[in-house]
């Protein structure tokens, strides 16, 4: 096994391999898409809110557990308890979340991967509004294209993981992380010069709260949640890999901090994109990059061709660099356990987890064409899936995570292992414990009751 070189080497490696898992489609194409359901403004401000009070607190409990088990996770909980042997099977959590995560997030990813692909081949040139919403509903509801699509970035992802923690992932996020960065800067100044610009800042900055309701901020916080990349272990399984010098703290704020303004800046190219024409309407759902965006590039840039061609292409592989810097971290939350407790070869352990994640993203992607009639709890797959990792693992997993690590661990340990032995200074200490311990798992619960219904029993 390559145990000595399963570890991030540098600091800067760490930072951007968590940041690379947090920066995904979660902040180019579901932010936006939620944003613009739920009422632009308004939402990002409970959206940033649930970051501060719950993501980043969640990260360094989660970062802080994993880091303490020096390799591996389920290994993690029980050496972080004082050898308390029951919360090995939290262990599990990333391993069957990965699967998860992976299968529905692979369908949307191979999407991008397809219409990059269209981008470079010059395939949106001269089409209309109309012909957009009908190749993208007649290329997402097919039975093969898309499947063939989704192998295509299962396997560029099982090839990163096959390679390592240094080679694969930090080399890889070391690369893509700053590719992507470049090609955000670039598409929000065109944006932002885009004629009507300003009502899409608007619709970013000003705030309308009437859409404000219980949904609303279940929403606010899955999003929140599945930004972070945190509740499933994820960030746990990477912070295996720190080096002890890692200032988790530091870590935690400066990945959030990446995380969310990604997710501002992409706010910043779709929302002036789409009202750059009159009659496009921002709340268009998950279909807005897919269908809006490219349309928005043609008939803005109708003039120049070579403009439009370029955006286009920029735009769509901004998309497949944010899916797969995510797409590794999900892949390696299950391998990564196949690889540490049944010894299997690392690169065997990806290619086992990449297989079954292919069978389940076929069925998701299905569930919008052949299976659209298979409902499963009222959801076709991709919903399910979804559903049960934003709305449900994520905010239980936190809400363990955080109980976990504020009344189980001895606090000794925690203060160690944020300090780094006592040799960083933490002013934030007893402000994280205090959340952790008290305000994280209070707002996941009274958020849950809500949605379960339970104060209309009691008001
Ligand atoms: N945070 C990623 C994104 O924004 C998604 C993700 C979720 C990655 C869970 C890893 C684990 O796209």
């Amino acid at each position: 096994m390559d145990n000595n070189r399963n570890i991030f080497a540098s600091k800067i490696g760490a930072i951007l391999a968590a940041a690379g898992s947090a920066v995904g489609l979660g902040n180019v194409w579901r932010f936006p898409t939620e944003t613009g359901e739920h009422g632009g403004a308004a939402f990002i401000l409970i959206y940033v809110s649930f970051m501060l009070l719950l993501g980043v607190p969640i990260m360094v409990t989660e970062f802080a557990i994993g880091r303490h088990g020096n390799g591996d996770v389920s290994g993690a909980f029980v050496k972080i308890s004082g050898g308390k042997k029951g919360w090995r099977w939290m262990g599990l959590l990333p391993v069957v979340s990965g699967f998860l995560v992976l299968s529905y997030y692979a369908v949307v990813a191979s999407w991008t991967l397809y219409y990059a692909y269209e981008a470079l081949l010059n395939g949106f040139a001269g089409k209309t509004s109309a012909e957009f919403q009908k190749d993208f509903e007649a290329f997402s509801s097919d039975s093969v294209t898309p499947v063939f699509w989704t192998v295509m970035i299962i396997a560029l992802t099982c090839g990163i993981v096959a390679l390592g923690v240094q080679k694969g992932i930090e080399r890889g996020s070391k690369i893509m992380m700053p590719l992507l960065f470049i090609f955000i800067f670039v598409l929000v100044v065109c944006s932002l010069s885009l004629p009507n610009a300003d009502l899409g800042l608007k619709f970013l900055l000003l705030p309308d709260f009437s859409k404000v309701d219980g949904g609303v901020i279940l929403s606010a916080m899955g999003q929140a949640f599945f930004s972070l990349s945190v509740g499933l272990g994820c960030l746990c399984t990477y912070a295996c890999y720190f080096r002890k010098d890692v200032n988790l703290m530091k870590d935690g704020l400066s990945v959030a901090s990446i995380d969310t303004l990604v997710a501002l800046l992409s706010g910043l190219i779709i929302f002036p994109a789409v009202y750059s024409i009159p009659d496009l309407r921002p709340d268009a759902g998950p279909s807005l990059v897919f269908v809006t965006l490219p349309n928005v590039f043609q008939q803005v840039f109708g003039d120049i061709p070579v403009l439009a061609y370029l955006f286009s292409l920029c735009f769509y592989l901004l998309l497949v660099m944010a899916a797969l810097t995510s797409s590794i971290s999900m892949l390696e939350m299950s391998a990564a356990y196949f690889h540490r407790n049944l010894h299997l070869p690392r690169s065997l352990s990806a290619i086992v987890v990449s297989v079954v994640c292919v069978v389940l993203a076929t069925f998701c992607s299905w569930s919008f064409g052949d299976w659209r009639e298979v409902k499963i709890f009222d959801m076709g797959f991709f919903d399910l899936f979804d559903f049960l990792v934003a709305k449900f693992i994520m905010p239980i997993g936190g809400l363990i995570m955080c109980i976990f690590l504020g009344w189980v661990v001895d606090e000794k340990v925690l203060r160690a292992e944020l300090t780094n032995n006592g040799t960083l200074k933490s002013p934030l200490y007893p402000t994280f414990r205090f959340i952790i311990r008290y305000v994280a798992p209070l707002c996941i619960f009274l958020i849950f009751a809500n949605e379960l219904g339970l104060f209309s029993y009691l008001f």
